[in-house]
């Protein structure tokens, strides 16, 4: 898309618009729209930015102060043209150029072989190229671009007819708001691509749904297709949607215009697409002549496949010459140049025996459903949390149910329905308990809540469940003080609270079965030591209700000593980087109960550090008051690797995507073969 040339011209723009900072005028207004949609490609489409946020920030909101100066400037595909505005009343019902058809699936090599040999027996050609590429696992969309423009993003709906969903479709940086389709004499087209939703960003969304009290979904693919239909495309946005196009379904040229070569072929159509600023699978396409190549990529990918940043459930593969296409046509259902191969399967059915219910360290009552054991995606699954009574009524679970459930990816199960069809009338309704199945008091729910707590703080399951979570690994990692360790001490009396962790009677354990000498030496070792443990995993290890490890991090780098937490007032903490009001209410509740405050207290005189050692020792360095966010895999170094690098310099880790965020660092894009395609326009 962008030249060698273009590449350095425009990185030089960059520079000397920053330069000019507040002297950025109306003269500049085409070259730092361009900028601003160079960055966006290298960012949204290349995974390889060039430019800091805070930098990117500084060059939109000039373009934007120049555009409100004179809105004769705006155009409609400025880049500030993405943002939201107000809520969407309803998604008018559209007309698709051409019927969105599905495609025809395939489990196996018998199933390609079939295909292949209908596809040979329909051309009359002995042997046919394909072009094979992944099939992503989101939602459909159709986008139609008019001269140059996007006008229209639609969802499938039935095929025929979809819901009208531009203004979310505008959210999705990696679609472009306008593509130089003219460069290659086309007026208009119908373009068909997937919308996904990242691994990184699914799980991110689920747990801020968890830690809100809602049932996270089940799937990304749930997940992007249900954001494509929210009121609030604000939101939209916020949920880092992407998107792959595969397809130009329709398209009509200019008066006198030939059709461009690239339109000969599918794989020609990807890198035309790719030319223009769209994600096609241009990196990801293979073409292959005769389906043994075929077969055998297939079985390839699907090993990588949880390699991806993305969800994919299977390949695509299409005749790649668009005349041989047209011979072959269609039915009323899939193209029959085109199948999938599927994947798989990450989804089973099995029974749902019965529910148990757990109490967490806050109280918060989860149902659990025991399953009859499945295997699917590769592990055994016999329970899965199903949430809350909410998600019980919304689901339509009974004890008794066939339910579906899946593993998408590195997810955790999730059940994605019942199967009410099977049921036999011999299935019991699942009636939640009004007190705790553990200390028996009464079970409350504030209203906005979904959650059921046990608000009996001495309730033994919550004080088990504090005490594990503050000796797990990434809190004051404790070695060999594993969950059921924590649970036989305590049952038999030698641990009560957090502070009991620092004042077990080793003699009385050393009788105990399982611990030898050897054990019990190394279980006092890793006490000891994790007395010394930075500041941060300590306010972790409490275990505050909403105080994850980046908000750990971000309360440490503030104070030189954990107790100056209990002079905070709720306004002071939410200056804190990432913390809003939810947040900080409940780290002000945390420090304003006595109790609390006397157990830290306890600890401190037990040895441990409550001060901030490395605050004290001044943690500056070369990038003190840089931020930074990883994500995704890094090629030589773990993740935890590199942010205690960053920290070590001076930096501070920042927890999601935001103004303050200097670097965001993500993760590069496998490498796969490709060439750039020859009639680049750009
Ligand atoms: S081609 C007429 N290519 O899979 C051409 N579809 O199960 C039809 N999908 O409805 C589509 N990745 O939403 C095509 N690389 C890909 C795809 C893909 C995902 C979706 C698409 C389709 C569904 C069929």
């Amino acid at each position: 898309m962008y030249s060698k040339d273009q590449t350095r011209e425009l990185r030089q723009a960059s520079t000397d618009l920053l330069k000019k900072g507040g002297q950025i005028n109306v003269a500049d207004i085409d070259l730092l729209r361009d900028v601003l949609r160079f960055h966006e490609y290298r960012y949204y489409i290349m995974n390889d930015p060039l430019l800091a946020d805070v930098e990117y920030d500084q060059l939109f909101k000039a373009l934007q102060k120049l555009e409100s100066a004179d809105p004769s400037l705006l155009t409609a595909d400025s880049p500030t043209q993405r943002v939201a505005r107000g809520l969407t009343k309803d998604f008018p019902t559209v007309q698709h150029l051409v019927p969105m058809l599905s495609l025809d699936n395939s489990y196996n090599a018998e199933d390609l072989q079939d295909f292949d040999r209908k596809a040979r027996e329909l051309t009359g050609l002995d042997q046919i190229e394909y072009c094979v590429e992944p099939k992503f696992d989101g939602g459909s969309i159709s986008l139609i671009y008019e001269n140059d423009l996007l006008i229209r993003g639609a969802t499938r709906g039935d095929g025929v007819e979809g819901d009208e969903v531009t203004a979310n479709v505008k959210q999705i940086r990696s679609i472009p708001l306008s593509a130089k389709f003219s460069a290659y004499g086309i007026q208009q087209a119908e373009i068909r691509g997937e919308v996904l939703i990242n691994k990184d960003n699914f799980r991110q969304y689920n747990e801020k749904l968890m830690e809100e009290g809602l049932p996270p979904l089940a799937n990304p693919r749930n997940a992007a297709a249900g954001t494509l239909r929210i009121k609030d495309p604000a939101e939209a946005g916020k949920r880092n949607l992407e998107a792959f196009v595969y397809h130009i379904s329709y398209y009509t040229m200019q008066k006198g215009k030939p059709v461009p070569p690239e339109l000969r072929q599918h794989g020609g159509s990807l890198s035309l697409l790719w030319d223009l600023g769209f994600r096609s699978p241009e990196k990801e396409k293979k073409i292959f002549k005769g389906i043994d190549k075929v077969i055998a990529w297939c079985n390839e990918f699907e090993i990588q496949r949880d390699d991806l940043p993305y969800e994919i459930d299977g390949m695509v593969i299409k005749v790649n010459d668009f005349a041989l296409q047209d011979k072959m046509g269609m039915t009323s259902h899939h193209p029959r140049w085109a199948i999938a191969y599927k994947f798989k399967a990450r989804q089973a059915t099995t029974r749902l025996l019965t529910v148990e219910y757990q109490v967490g360290r806050t109280g918060a009552v989860t149902p659990v459903a025991k399953l009859e054991p499945v295997a699917v995606g590769g592990v055994t699954v016999s329970s899965i949390s199903i949430h809350n009574e909410e998600y019980i009524k919304e689901k339509d679970l009974m004890e008794g149910d066939m339910v579906l459930i899946e593993r998408a990816g590195d997810v955790i199960p999730q059940i994605v329905k019942s199967l009410p069809d099977s049921r036999k009338g011999t299935e019991k309704k699942i009636i939640f308990p009004k007190t705790c199945p553990v200390c028996k008091s009464h079970l409350f729910k504030e209203e906005e809540e979904a959650v059921w707590r046990c608000i009996n703080i001495e309730c033994p399951a919550q004080v088990v469940e504090r005490i594990i979570h503050f000796v797990s690994k990434d809190a004051m990692d404790i070695r060999g003080f594993g969950d059921a360790n924590v649970r036989k001490f305590y049952e038999l009396g030698l641990l009560h609270d957090i502070p009991g962790v620092y004042k077990l009677d080793f003699g009385k354990i050393s009788g105990m079965e399982g611990f030898g000498q050897k054990s019990i030496n190394n279980l006092q070792q890793a006490i000891l030591q994790s007395k010394s443990q930075p500041l941060h995993r300590l306010i972790y290890a409490l275990g505050i209700r909403f105080v994850g490890e980046t908000t750990a991090k971000t309360l440490a780098q503030a104070i030189t000593h954990l107790l100056e937490l209990k002079d905070y007032s709720l306004e002071a903490l939410q200056n804190l980087e990432d913390v809003g009001p939810k947040v900080g209410g409940s780290i002000h509740h945390f420090f304003s109960n006595q109790n609390n405050i006397a157990m830290l207290e306890e600890l401190e005189s037990l040895g441990l550090q409550l001060k901030n050692e490395k605050k004290q020792l001044t943690a500056t360095g070369n990038l003190t008051g840089q931020s930074f966010l990883f994500t995704g895999t890094l090629p030589t170094l773990k993740r935890s690797e590199a942010e205690a690098i960053v920290e070590a310099n001076g930096g501070i880790i920042l927890g999601g995507v935001s103004a303050k965020l200097n670097y965001l660092v993500v993760e590069k894009m496998p490498e796969v073969n490709w060439t750039r395609p020859k009639n680049s326009t750009r």
